[in-house]
């Protein structure tokens, strides 16, 4: 199963200036759940702004650039390579952006995990319009801002729709 995992907005933006556009703690959460013990793959510029591996996961780190090295992490140079050393390690594998990798990941993707935050803020990077022919909608749990979250947000999975 290879799950692409989102944060996105409601113009479908996910980051402005290689950052993300939110903090909300229920979210990380969330995606620490999720992707807690699975191997997570992300482009090299999710991987620079997060700064460091995400700890009890298998960090896969695509990237064109040659003779680069970080401790904590696999670096590849392709998204089939990617999936290929993921598999090895594990059946569910997350696949965690950012918008270039997603881009090329909707067609592999068997699932997606978004939170869809209900908030219309400046961004430079987008997730990929969801085709709703493609996929189906079978679940959403909703939660309202409070004091520690911004913005009201749901958490949403979609499945693909098995083409016939
Ligand atoms: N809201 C969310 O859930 C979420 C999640 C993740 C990221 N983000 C945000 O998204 C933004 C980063 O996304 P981004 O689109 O700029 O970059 P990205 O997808 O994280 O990384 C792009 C980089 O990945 C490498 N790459 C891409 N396709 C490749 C391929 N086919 N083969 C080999 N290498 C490939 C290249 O690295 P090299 O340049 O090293 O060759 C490319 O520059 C940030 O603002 C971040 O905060 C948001």
């Amino acid at each position: 199963m290879i799950t692409i995992i989102v944060a996105v907005g409601e113009n479908n933006g996910i980051g402005l200036n290689n950052q993300m556009l939110w903090h909300l703690p229920h979210d990380l959460k969330y995606f620490r759940n999720k992707t807690s013990g699975h191997p997570v793959i992300m482009g090299s510029k999710t991987y620079e702004s997060i700064g460091k591996p995400l700890p009890n996961r298998t960090n896969i780190v695509i990237s064109r650039k040659k003779d680069w090295f970080q401790e904590g992490i696999l670096i590849v140079g392709s998204i089939k390579e990617a999936v290929k050393f993921a598999k090895k390690i594990d059946d569910n594998i997350f696949i965690m952006g950012g918008g270039n990798i997603y881009e090329q990941t909707m067609e592999i993707a068997d699932q997606l995990e978004v939170t869809l935050v209900k908030a219309d803020l400046k961004a430079d990077t987008y997730f990929p319009k969801i085709d709703l022919k493609k996929w189906r909608k079978v679940n959403e749990v909703c939660h309202q801002k409070d004091e520690k979250h911004a913005y009201d947000f749901c958490f949403q999975t979609y499945e693909k729709v098995e083409s016939k």
